[in-house]
């Protein structure tokens, strides 16, 4: 580990004592199954009609950030097992999904069991299919009353959301494979540094969350992706550890891990920034990782940093669908920086690329997965490769314009039809278990 690798992990590395990469009992337990190939989907993103959630609402008032709302996204609130047995089929042995909390608890402390059964099939029928299930606790999206009161701006939401997991643990608990608390913890950070998201679309957010809370009769709707860090973030790290704890009191025996959306950061001249861009991208989050049974990597593309922050991608360079660089090789980057950096066990759990041509999607995956070798040669312990994503579906803001899934879907049929790169990486993942 370097001196400026360090720097970036802070103190919370050596007091989790993760430096040497100790083999731990429990993380031995994990490999028992073997590598696991699966895709990786959210619920808002798929299930369609998710009409108590904050996005919904959002995606209803005037102005939206929204290009068009979510609607019926992929019907997979019904189609689930058609999913399923199709990622079955196809060669994968896990599925990364996600339950929705607003769905679950529509109403504060208002639980619904049938939606906790609603996920106790889904979860039944990955195991009838062989498929290792990795649950994501919350995808971004929250009840829309959890936002309308302040979001994780206020003091009590950790509690609020170690509530809501503690009746997931105990009514799924014994049935998920492996859980993650927040999907891509450290997304604020990204977009802020990043510039992704540019001034006037950051008026027409503040706009859009104002309506939403003279929608719901408040004056603050404060939301995951685009949260306030300075308000919410110490809030989001207790909401985490509290829901590890109230997973783990419950019933089964399975890694609970944290997301982060890692990319690879690479300096470019002199006095170029890239330490600080790093120690900026995941603030608290790896020492968080740190303590964590697992991290979960979500790697896309690289950011190139310079003297004065980061850089756009260089001349001439491709572009996906979703607008930047086409850089698969990012993949292995980030599991050395996860693996240097915490220590910790590791899950791919995204990886993918917008494209209407799906042969530069096969070609992303082929390098992509040979990073990933390499970084696996090198010594980074990778548990599992979750391609994202199994389905077209509703790319938040973007609307249902970008297509990251292995499998199309018709907009008002929902006939799902596998792209040649599913059949590639189903083929892949056959193999590797051979
Ligand atoms: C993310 C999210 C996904 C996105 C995907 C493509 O990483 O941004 O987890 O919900 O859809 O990454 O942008």
């Amino acid at each position: 580990m370097t001196a400026t690798r360090r720097a970036v992990v802070g103190a919370g590395l050596a007091a989790a004592g993760a430096g040497a990469f100790p083999a731990r009992a429990r993380d031995r337990a994990m490999t028992a199954s073997g590598f696991w190939w699966g895709t990786a989907t959210s619920a808002h993103q798929i299930e369609g009609n998710n009409v108590n959630s904050d996005f919904w609402l959002a995606e209803h008032v005037k102005p939206s950030a929204f290009v068009e709302p979510s609607g019926d996204a992929c019907d997979a609130y019904h189609r689930y097992a058609e999913d399923i047995a199709l990622a079955k089929r196809l060669g994968f042995n896990a599925h990364r999904f996600g339950i929705e909390w607003s769905r679950i608890e529509p109403e504060p402390g208002k639980f619904s069991i049938a939606e906790l059964d609603h996920y106790a099939r889904v979860l039944d029928v990955c195991a009838e299919h062989g498929l290792a299930p990795m649950v994501t606790l919350s995808h971004w999206t929250v009840p829309r009353w959890f936002a309308a009161r302040g979001g994780f701006e206020e003091p009590d939401s950790p509690e609020l959301f170690a509530r809501f997991a503690e009746k997931v643990g105990q009514h799924l608990g014994s049935r998920m494979a492996a859980a993650t608390t927040f999907n891509e913890a450290n997304i604020v950070r990204l977009l802020q540094l990043s510039g992704l998201i540019k001034p006037p679309v950051m008026k027409i957010i503040g706009a859009m969350f104002d309506a939403c809370a003279k929608a719901s009769g408040t004056t603050r709707f404060a939301n995951v992706l685009f949260a306030d860090r300075e308000k919410s973030e110490a809030q989001f790290v207790k909401a985490h550890d509290l829901a590890v704890a109230a997973l783990k009191a419950g019933p089964g025996s399975y890694p609970i891990g944290v997301t982060l959306t890692m990319q690879a950061i690479q300096g470019e001249g002199e006095g170029h920034r890239a330490d600080a861009v790093k120690a900026e991208l995941y603030g608290p989050w790896l020492d968080v990782a740190c303590r964590a049974d697992f991290i979960g990597v979500q790697t896309y593309t690289r950011f190139r940093v310079g003297p004065e922050g980061i850089l756009p991608p260089p001349q001439g360079a491709e572009r996906t669908g979703a607008g930047y660089e086409f850089y698969p090789q990012a993949l292995g980057e980030t599991i050395r920086d996860a693996w240097e950096l915490t220590g910790r066990p590791i899950y791919v759990t995204e990886n993918g690329i917008a494209t209407n041509d799906d042969t530069r999607r096969v070609a992303y995956i082929d390098a992509a997965l040979a990073a990933m070798r390499d970084a696996q040669k090198a010594g980074a312990d990778v548990r599992g490769y979750f391609h994202w994503s199994l389905l077209d579906n509703f790319e938040w803001t973007a609307g249902y314009a970008q297509h990251f899934g292995l499998i199309q879907v018709d907009r008002t049929s929902f006939k799902r039809t596998p792209k040649p790169s599913a059949i590639h990486l189903g083929k892949i993942a056959q193999a590797a278990r051979r």
